[in-house]
């Protein structure tokens, strides 16, 4: 599965994010919600501990796999670690915008060699822009980067565009702009969402689901509001709906 921005149902859009170390959480949860989310997001955690493993079970249960990586290395490096994930029927994951041009458009290269010559659909690869662990202070004194976030933000998503990357992870604040001066097929993915129902957790500038929507993000990730809900079927379904609602103020 890759991801495709167009006719989006409101199940689609939810990406959850399986931050477990345990196969059988995994078993639970992918068994419990995949009638009510898009894809199952792994990451490093999940990763490092059960590796393809994993990947396997959601996908033998019937789930979509995104892989967030987040690669940020030398381009063979990258590419190859990209290629590794499409031969093992993984076909969306991620990268650092900040690996460069060359490390971007030698991932996605390879990528879609890699995807035609085993059958498998478009890979879709998404961009990090900035971590929303990062604050103005870091990215000036830490990065010296003189740039506000704003302008950091744009810029490096002009480059995952110039690289033929398929969208950016941003968050909602900074969707609304790239929603404007990107073309409607540029993936946005958005972090941190908070029903107004839900506990806020460590995430610190969160966003509902119809907020989201509103600005123009595609695809959100959620972990906790729906993992950790005493009913994560209901939870899940009242952000469907939420989701749902805030769609139909749009087409109007
Ligand atoms: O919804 P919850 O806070 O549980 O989601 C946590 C997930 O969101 C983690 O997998 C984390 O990698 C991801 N994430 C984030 N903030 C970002 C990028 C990703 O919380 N800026």
């Amino acid at each position: 599965m890759g991801f495709n921005n167009t006719n989006l149902s409101a199940k689609d859009r939810i990406v959850l994010a399986l931050d477990t170390d345990s196969l059988e959480e995994v078993e639970r949860l992918v068994n419990l919600l995949k009638d009510y989310v898009g894809c199952f997001k792994v990451g490093p955690q999940l990763f490092t501990s059960c590796a393809y493993d994993a990947i396997d079970l959601i996908k033998n249960l019937g789930g979509n796999v995104y892989f967030d990586g987040k690669f940020h290395d030398i381009p063979s490096t990258v590419a190859k670690a990209g290629s590794n994930l499409i031969k093992r029927g993984v076909t969306t994951f991620s990268a650092h915008l900040a690996g460069g041009s060359k490390m971007l458009t030698t991932t996605v290269k390879v990528a879609r060699e890699t995807a035609k010559k085993y059958n498998m659909p478009k890979p879709t690869i998404l961009g990090v822009t900035l971590l929303s662990s990062f604050g103005q202070r870091t990215l000036t004194e830490e990065l010296n980067v003189k740039m506000n976030i704003d302008e950091y933000v744009s810029h490096l998503t002009y480059l995952a565009q110039e690289s033929k990357i398929d969208g950016v992870i941003a968050s909602a604040s900074e969707a609304k702009r790239i929603r404007k001066e990107f073309s409607d097929e540029f993936i946005i993915l958005c972090p941190a969402i908070r029903p107004t129902w839900s506990v806020v957790n460590d995430q610190i500038r969160v966003v509902t689901p119809a907020d989201a929507i509103r600005a123009g993000v595609d695809y959100m990730v959620v972990g906790r509001p729906i993992t950790a809900a005493e009913d994560p079927i209901a939870a899940a379904n009242m952000i469907i709906d939420e989701i749902e609602e805030a769609s139909k103020t749009l087409q109007i």
